[in-house]
């Protein structure tokens, strides 16, 4: 493949990647088009030799999907299978014994590494305590741990026995923790006694002894502590126990629980437009399915790679892409505790020399806040280390800006690795739109094309395909094995949010506002159509947010927007009409300090508004509807044209157009 750039249309776009095109595992766009082809001419066919392949059951499925009570979708309902023995015990099996599973570096700069034997035998010890305590298939564990080595086997040692976990981000504050625990039911806790990031040490077990004496956590019987730092730490002796205390002396075997495909791995919370955060639940056989297809078409992973996704595993991409997806294609992963920036901004680019990284999966944001940080400090530049190892590039979470595009394909890819632009959500449980290195051409700002199996379209409201180059709304019509399954505990949501009636109740609503490239049909993802923000790739709810705000007693009415931000994408403003006097100069700084830090703690530190606005009131239409759309024109400091004769109280908009 010829080193080119050539122009299409008024885009430029760039040739696959050089350095990854032999043997990728989709090898061009002939071979992506007779997957795509075979999917639809025979869905059937096509993923049943898929999951037969890329799985080892214990119980071959026979039929492939039901769909008699769709939108509850069931696949390879009557296979058995576990997804602990997928990522581990196949490995020892394949001659991957030896090899190493992760290459843990902690913040302070200490590696551990661990072999797929090692790591086999510390999940069997850590299932065989928690069955030693009671625990079942079909239990819910929370799991509330740093980016560690122990925060895999915990996720492992639940998918060993059919517990199911649910894991929270250590960023999240002791409230939404407690939120969490009642809503899924949870019987164990898994947590450290504290994280460590950029130098600082966060408490962890302290924000779970908070969590559980907010009531309705009685169910919990067993909170296991990980050691990580040694800082101090309450103590309730019924109830709490060193995770090392509870593995140590046991059988480091383990014969694993055989689930039914459909049993829930997992139940991962994430933000919706309305209403409290949504119990996201994935099943075992589809979601490991797609999670290693995945890996191996987006990510060509093969057994010399070295795989680093930087996310934590907090979050979606952290349990596909750092705890199931490498493990179950036998892959060395790196994973690392810190931030990018400590000790210096070079810390990425220094990890990735340092062990060999060849496929490197991170965050615009953080590509983002390095280029400002690696062009003020040129020893952390990209380009003072060596990277020639590196040969597939990717990110996730946010629409990627051309000239951070730019950057990483110059800097970090030296113009040989592809970008792999994924778009996917906690819902799809794996890729769904992405460009296929070697095969995809690409163009920066795009995710181009659907995986093979996705029925990726653009529709109108009424469920009409829009013509190319029309805006619309991101749907898939067919479904597919990675797909969420159902909201924890509330089927109804789950049909609402996906399966809109106005859509014909069978076709996934994405959430998302999506375009088609006229001449390519390439997609690309503005952003989201429904009042959840993206801040720094983080999902977050407008609601939440103005919640926890009114939440505090001072505080009568708040609006919460998004408004454009060159480093985190989105930011929140707030605009808060407090019970008392409105309030200006340095009483309003204050004020909005002490706001901050409370939704800080309501939520967690990433959900603070990066702006706060008083004012005497918000602007609301006659019938007391908060007009948004003004509250978005403010925050971004454009003047208002929009029709206001419908507005109760326009000179309030005066008053809310400047920041404190
Ligand atoms: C956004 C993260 C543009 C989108 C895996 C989606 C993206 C939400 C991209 C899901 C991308 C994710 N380009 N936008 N490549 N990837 N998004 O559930 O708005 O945390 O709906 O999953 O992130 O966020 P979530």
């Amino acid at each position: 493949m010829p080193n080119i750039e050539f122009d299409l249309g008024e885009k430029r776009v760039f040739p696959p990647g050089p350095r990854a095109v032999q043997g990728a595992a989709i090898s061009g766009m002939d071979a992506y088009h007779r997957l795509c082809e075979h999917a639809r001419r025979d869905p059937d066919g096509f993923w049943r030799g898929l999951a037969q392949e890329h799985l080892v059951w214990k119980t071959p499925f026979t039929e492939v999907l039901d769909e008699s009570d769709a939108p509850f979708y069931r696949w390879f309902a009557d296979g058995r299978l576990n997804a602990s023995y997928n990522c581990l015990d196949r490995n020892l099996e394949n001659g991957n014994a030896e090899k190493t599973a992760i290459v843990f570096e902690a913040d302070d700069g200490a590696v551990t590494r661990i072999t797929y034997r090692e790591l086999h035998q510390r999940v069997c010890r850590l299932a065989n305590g928690l069955r030693s305590l009671g625990y079942r298939k079909g239990d819910r564990a929370i799991i509330y741990m740093p980016m560690s080595i122990e925060a895999v086997v915990a996720m492992q040692a639940c998918a060993r026995l059919g517990v199911i976990h649910s894991v929270v981000f250590g960023g999240f504050s002791a409230k939404s923790v407690h939120e969490r625990i009642v809503d899924v039911g949870a019987s164990l806790v898994l947590c450290a006694d504290e994280q460590m990031r950029g130098g600082r040490a966060i408490p962890l077990k302290a924000a779970i002894d908070e969590a559980l004496a907010m009531g309705g956590c009685e169910a919990v019987r067993k909170v296991l502590v990980y050691r990580r730092t040694g800082g101090a730490v309450a103590w309730d002796a019924a109830r709490d126990e060193w995770l090392h205390d509870r593995m140590a002396g046991q059988a480091d075997q383990c014969e694993p629980e055989w689930v039914e495909a459909e049993h829930p791995l997992f139940v991962l919370y994430t933000s919706g437009s309305t209403g409290t955060p949504k119990g996201v639940q994935h099943s075992t056989g589809g979601y490991l399915l797609w999670a290693v297809l995945t890996m191996k078409w987006t990510f060509d992973i093969k057994p010399t790679d070295v795989f680093w996704c930087t996310a934590d595993v907090g979050w979606v991409t952290g349990h596909t892409y750092v705890c199931y997806g490498p493990l179950a294609t036998g892959a060395t992963e790196v994973m690392f505790e810190g931030v990018p920036t400590h000790p210096n901004a070079g810390r990425f680019w220094q990890m990735c020399q340092d062990h060999r990284v060849t496929v490197f999966y991170t965050a615009p944001t953080a590509i983002r806040a390095l280029i400002k940080a690696n062009d003020a400090a040129p020893e952390t530049h990209p380009s003072r280390f060596d990277l020639s190892q590196l040969r597939i590039l990717g990110t996730v979470g946010e629409p990627i800006n051309p000239e951070a595009w730019m950057w990483y394909y110059r800097n970090v890819g030296r113009e040989q690795c592809p970008i792999v632009d994924t778009f996917w959500q906690t819902e799809t449980g794996g890729h769904v739109i992405t460009p296929l290195p070697g095969a995809t051409p690409l163009v920066p700002g795009s995710c181009t094309l659907p995986l093979p199996g996705i029925d990726a379209a653009i529709v109108d409201e009424a469920g009409h395909e829009v013509p190319n180059g029309q805006g619309g709304l991101l749907v898939i019509r067919r479904p597919w094995p990675g797909m969420l399954r159902t909201i924890w505990g509330d089927p109804e949501r789950f049909r609402k949010s996906y399966y809109p009636v106005e859509l014909g109740g069978s076709i996934y609503l994405a959430g998302d506002g999506a375009v088609r490239d006229k001449v390519t049909g390439y997609f690309t993802v503005v952003g989201r159509i429904d009042d959840v923000l993206n801040v720094s790739g983080h999902r977050m709810g407008t609601m939440e947010i103005e919640s926890a705000l009114v939440a505090n007693p001072i505080v009568a009415e708040a609006a919460v927007v998004g408004k454009p931000d060159e480093l985190t994408g989105e930011a929140v403003c707030a605009y808060v009409v407090l019970k008392r006097a409105r309030p200006e100069g340095a009483e309003a700084d204050r004020i909005a300090k002490e706001l901050r830090d409370w939704v800080a703690k309501e939520i967690g530190p990433i959900a603070k508004p990066k702006e706060i606005r008083f004012g005497d009131n918000l602007p609301k239409t006659r019938s007391g509807k908060i007009m948004r759309r003004l509250l978005r024109s403010l925050a971004r400091g454009e003047d208002i044209r929009q029709d206001v004769s419908t507005l109760e109280n326009p000179a309030i908009l005066e008053q809310l157009r400047v920041a404190q």
